[in-house]
């Protein structure tokens, strides 16, 4: 299970920078007036090198300038990435959900913070920053009364909407940590997150809407919580207007009344129960004073138009969604697209995993008539913001489809070798790291800090690993080529391969199993499940690969579900019993020349029975 978001404040200026980027012309006072008093900085070259050689400088100065502070810090940073020791603005005191709204309710109270996409097309909402901070006033008043407490984590189990995030901002306001799990999840996942964040409070809606279909979210919160003794209250609001059952721990949440103001808008369509969701619908935009979407439908609902409908009705001026997403729809045809008046995009952003070239160039041409510059954002849970990304905002940065190109201020992306020793010369591949600490990195995982040192700080010491591939081009840009471990990235989410074998495993019938990814043309991965069954089921394979992806839609999530059940009589091992993924993955990419090494394999007969029963498949 990977880190999750109980981050309390995610550095948020970040996104402002990010802002930045997408606007033409380059001015640094205009860009950065903070960066006046960087001595020799007048270039974006130069800023960039300023950003790595005077970390501090530039880290302190940005925090200066762009946060409002309770008590000033006075330590910039003391950070050991060798020993997992990662500490910024030692001294310092902030309220994110104070540099959220509070500072924006006495300059602008009336612009709009929020625009509430509702899953029907045109009943969308607008929320000002000050009923955003009417809202999370009386909530995390409500928090507080009923004993809600500093250092407390509260669990979010909540589609997009202005109530989720005056949830998220309610917590940071009283010191309490936000556990935000993402509402496609199942009972079980949600359960298994409550009890890791041992939350005694958990705040839901009755119903959720998605693509026209009515979801039982408090149900399936009833559920979880039955598996979980820590909870003593479910807080829950109304999407609908269908009742639920309440019973002794649930508490009933009044709806606000919000008011329309026009504004520039910001449209990030990406669920908050992911990062992309907490740093770029709610803490960035809002940190900085922004119109920001919360997008409650499917790209597909009610019909493959909708982001583009969206984006003409409401006036949106950036867009930043998912590769998958993007495949998609350029499927559906570009009729979809002109039936609409993007013309207010500016830019496209594309983030969470890699973009192939059609789709990146119909994103271009299509959705950006050719002349919005498309971002290819790589970043990650563990960064908390945007690390590497190109520069529409330089005139000499050329962008090159499918390459997130360059790093970000104040970022060092590196490559190592197996050894962990440094590669230096370009037109190379291997792991990629950060070698320089930055203040939005995660510090440590919830109540497993050994844990974070061994996944993220001891495979190269010295770097911060990020689990991901990378090639560095002849020109010095980056590309980002997938993940190294057992991890895989479906339409944007990533899956730990162990998460969905445990379930698969928990089937009676099944002695074991081992999970890859594979290649898809819409989804970027898809899950591939190579089982092996007890002996004499007596179960025909048919039923049984259905009741298998049953049962991991409903113990994960939908979009876990195997879209291929291979059954096998045995599976690769090494010598030592280790599953041999790597030829598994091979297999179904029928690259059988890139089997490589198998010497060490126990049963090399496994691979030639699999290798057949794959083309049976097929
Ligand atoms: O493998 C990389 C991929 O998504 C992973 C991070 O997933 P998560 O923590 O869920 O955050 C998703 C949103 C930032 C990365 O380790 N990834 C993210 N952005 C890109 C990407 N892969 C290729 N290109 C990207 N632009």
């Amino acid at each position: 299970m990977w880190l999750r978001c109980t981050s309390k404040c995610v550095f948020a200026s970040l996104s402002r920078s990010y802002n930045n980027v997408l606007s033409r012309s380059f001015n640094i006072a205009a860009f950065m007036p903070e960066a006046a008093g960087f001595e020799g900085v007048s270039d974006r070259a130069a800023l960039q090198e300023f950003s790595l050689s005077n970390s501090d400088h530039f880290w302190a100065a940005v925090a200066r300038h762009r946060l409002t502070w309770i008590s000033p810090f006075h330590t910039v940073q003391d950070c050991d990435l060798s020993r997992g020791r990662i500490k910024w603005f030692e001294g310092g005191k902030l309220n994110v959900s104070v540099n959220c709204l509070d500072r924006h309710v006495h300059t602008c109270p009336e612009k709009v913070a929020l625009i509430w996409e509702r899953d029907e097309p045109g009943s969308e909402v607008k929320v000002t920053y000050r009923s955003l901070l009417d809202m999370t006033c009386r909530l995390g008043n409500l928090l507080r009364r009923r004993g809600v407490k500093k250092g407390d984590c509260v669990t979010i189990y909540m589609p997009p909407c202005p109530l989720a995030v005056a949830s998220m901002l309610a917590c940071a306001r009283i010191g309490a940590a936000h556990n935000v799990v993402f509402a496609g999840f199942s009972a079980e996942a949600l359960a298994e997150r409550i009890r890791d964040a041992q939350s005694s409070t958990v705040i839901t809606v009755n119903q959720g809407v998605r693509g026209g279909r009515v979801i039982e979210l408090k149900k399936t919160v009833d559920t979880a919580v039955e598996g979980c003794p820590s909870v003593k209250q479910v807080f829950v609001a109304m999407r609908t207007e269908n009742p639920v059952v309440m019973t002794d721990r649930d508490v009933s949440m009044e709806e606000y009344v919000f008011s329309y103001h026009d504004g520039d808008v910001f449209g990030c369509v990406a669920d908050i129960g992911w990062i992309t969701g907490h740093s770029y619908s709610v803490y960035g935009p809002l940190a900085n004073g922004g119109t920001t979407v919360l997008f409650e439908s499917t790209p597909v609902y009610p019909n493959p138009g909708r982001y583009w409908e969206m984006v003409q009705r409401l006036r949106i001026n950036q867009f930043y969604g998912a590769p998958t997403a993007i495949r998609l729809l350029l499927k559906y045809g570009d009729h979809w697209v002109h039936k609409y008046d993007c013309s207010t995009l500016k830019t496209l952003g594309s983030v969470g995993e890699p973009i192939n070239t059609e789709a990146w160039e119909w994103y271009h041409r299509v959705v950006g008539d050719g002349r919005c510059p498309v971002v290819d954002t790589w970043w990650q849970t563990e960064t908390g913001g945007i690390c590497i990304a190109p520069r529409p905002s330089d005139p000499d940065a050329e962008i090159v489809p499918g390459m997130a190109m360059r790093p970000f201020f104040g970022m060092k992306p590196v490559l190592v070798d197996g050894e962990g020793k440094l590669l230096t010369s370009n037109n190379t591949s291997g792991p990629l790291c950060l070698a320089q600490p930055w203040p939005g990195m995660a510090r440590t995982i919830h109540n497993n800090h050994q844990r974070f040192i061994e996944t993220y700080c001891q495979p190269y010491p010295g770097y911060f690993f990020t689990g991901d591939g990378a090639h560095r081009s002849e020109e010095g840009y980056y590309q980002i080529t997938g993940r190294l471990d057992d991890v895989i990235n479906v339409s944007g989410h990533r899956l730990g391969t162990a998460e969905i074998e445990d379930v698969v495993n928990h089937c009676p019938a099944v002695a074991e199993s081992a999970v890859i990814g594979y290649s898809h043309d819409v989804k970027g991965q898809a899950v591939y499940a190579f089982v092996v069954l007890k002996k004499e089921v007596g179960v025909p394979e048919e039923d049984l690969s259905q009741l298998l992806k049953d049962m991991v839609s409903k113990s994960i999530a939908k979009y876990a579900c195997p879209d291929q059940i291979q059954f096998v009589q045995r599976l690769p091992k090494t010598r030592s019993g280790k599953i041999m993924r790597r030829v598994l993955r091979k297999v179904v990419e029928q690259d059988l020349g890139g089997l490589g090494d198998l010497s060490t394999l126990d049963d090399p007969a496994a691979v030639q029975e699999i290798v057949q029963g794959h083309q049976d498949l097929c």
